[in-house]
Order: C-alpha cells, then sequence, then structure tokens
C-alpha cells in the first residue's frame, strides 16, 4: 500500500535480463542432455510457475508438461516444515525421465518430501533444476542437477516468488526488506 510505512520496500537482486542469459544457458544444457529422452518436465506449484514456462520454452528438444503442488510456507517467509501433497502428477513417471522445475531450494526439506514422493514410481531419473539455491539454511542435502543462482540468506520476492501471495509478477528476484520482522 503506498505511503504504509510497514509495507516492506523490494531491493533488486537479479534482474531480468541476468535471469534470461541465465536460463537460455540451464535450457541449453538440458537440451543436451536429455535429447533422444522421454522428458517430463514437472511444474512445482506455485512459486515455480514463471520460472517454469520461460524455461519450457527455451528448452528445443520434445518434452511433456506435468505439476504437482505442495504446501510448505503457508502465507508468511519462515518454513512450516510440514508438507502436504496438494495436487498429485497426471502422467505416469514410469521409464521417464522426470525433471523438477523448482524457484528455490532453501532448507531442501520440500524436495526431500518430492524425492520421496516419486522416487517409488520407477522413473528412468529423478533430478531438479532449481532457479535460485539458498545454502545457507539447508536441512536436507538436495543434489541440484542445474542451479541458476546462489543467493544469499535473504526472503526474496519476484518471478514468481511470494511474500504473503504478493510480489509474484515482479519481472526480477528483488530481496524483502522491512524495518520490523517478517512473517
Ligand atoms: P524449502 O523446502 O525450504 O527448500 O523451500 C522451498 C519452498 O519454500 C520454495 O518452493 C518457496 O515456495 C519457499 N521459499 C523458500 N525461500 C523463499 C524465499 O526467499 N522467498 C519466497 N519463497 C521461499
Amino acid at each position: 500500500m503506498p505511503g504504509n510505512e510497514e509495507e516492506p520496500s523490494v531491493r533488486v537482486l537479479i534482474s531480468e535480463d541476468e535471469i534470461t542469459a541465465r536460463m537460455k544457458e540451464l535450457a541449453f544444457e538440458i537440451s543436451s542432455d536429455y535429447e533422444g529422452k522421454d522428458l517430463l518436465l514437472v511444474c512445482v506449484l506455485k512459486g515455480s510457475m514463471v520460472f517454469f514456462a520461460d524455461l519450457a520454452r527455451k528448452i528445443t528438444i520434445p518434452l511433456r508438461f506435468d505439476y504437482i503442488c505442495v504446501s510448505s510456507y503457508g502465507d508468511g517467509s519462515e518454513s512450516g516444515g510440514a508438507h502436504e501433497l496438494r495436487t498429485d502428477l497426471n502422467e505416469s513417471v514410469s521409464g521417464r525421465h522426470v525433471l523438477l522445475v523448482e524457484d528455490i531450494v532453501d532448507t531442501g526439506l520440500t524436495m526431500e518430501y518430492l524425492f520421496g514422493l516419486l522416487s517409488s514410481r520407477g522413473a528412468a531419473s529423478l533430478d531438479v533444476v532449481a532457479l535460485l539455491d539458498k545454502p545457507a539454511r539447508r536441512k536436507w542435502e538436495v543434489d541440484i542437477a542445474y542451479r541458476g543462482f546462489e543467493i544469499p540468506d535473504e526472503f526474496v520476492v519476484g518471478y514468481g516468488l511470494d511474500y504473503r501471495q504478493q510480489y509474484r509478477n515482479l519481472p526480477y528476484i528483488g530481496a524483502l526488506e522491512s524495518s520490523s520482522p517478517l512473517g
């Protein structure tokens, strides 16, 4: 709300041009690594939807889309720890090469949950591409096959990422700055 002193401000951390350039490199690597393979690109909703849509359109090999939705942070900025499957995949992963598209890996607990859920379903391979990696708060070591940017321990918004369901439409990644603790 303009003029509201409680409203956090957003400082640009990664510009739109930087995101686009890095995403082209990731898409090139993915296109080359999965050439000739049955690739299922899985969007981890909701935060990854912007990254997913842009990345998918830069990948040059045939692929299928699917979506999975897991609850994690609720509406605030602190991890809740517990995870719940809200929407499962539609496609069978059996024999397919599954690549999870994640906006940010923070504690790693969402990836721990998803790897636990999907690894028994017979995929030919299961990997993750993450736009952002925030290793400072890691609780489960995730092997991130494709990583966009490593970022410091700051709460970030934009390019699909939210704070209390806002800021998802910013075209860049920004750090939230507030005089009072976020939550
Ligand atoms: P993790 O389970 O702690 O690795 O967190 C994964 C999820 O937490 C992401 O998919 C985001 O939805 C959310 N998250 C983690 N860090 C941030 C952040 O800095 N900004 C916005 N969402 C975040």
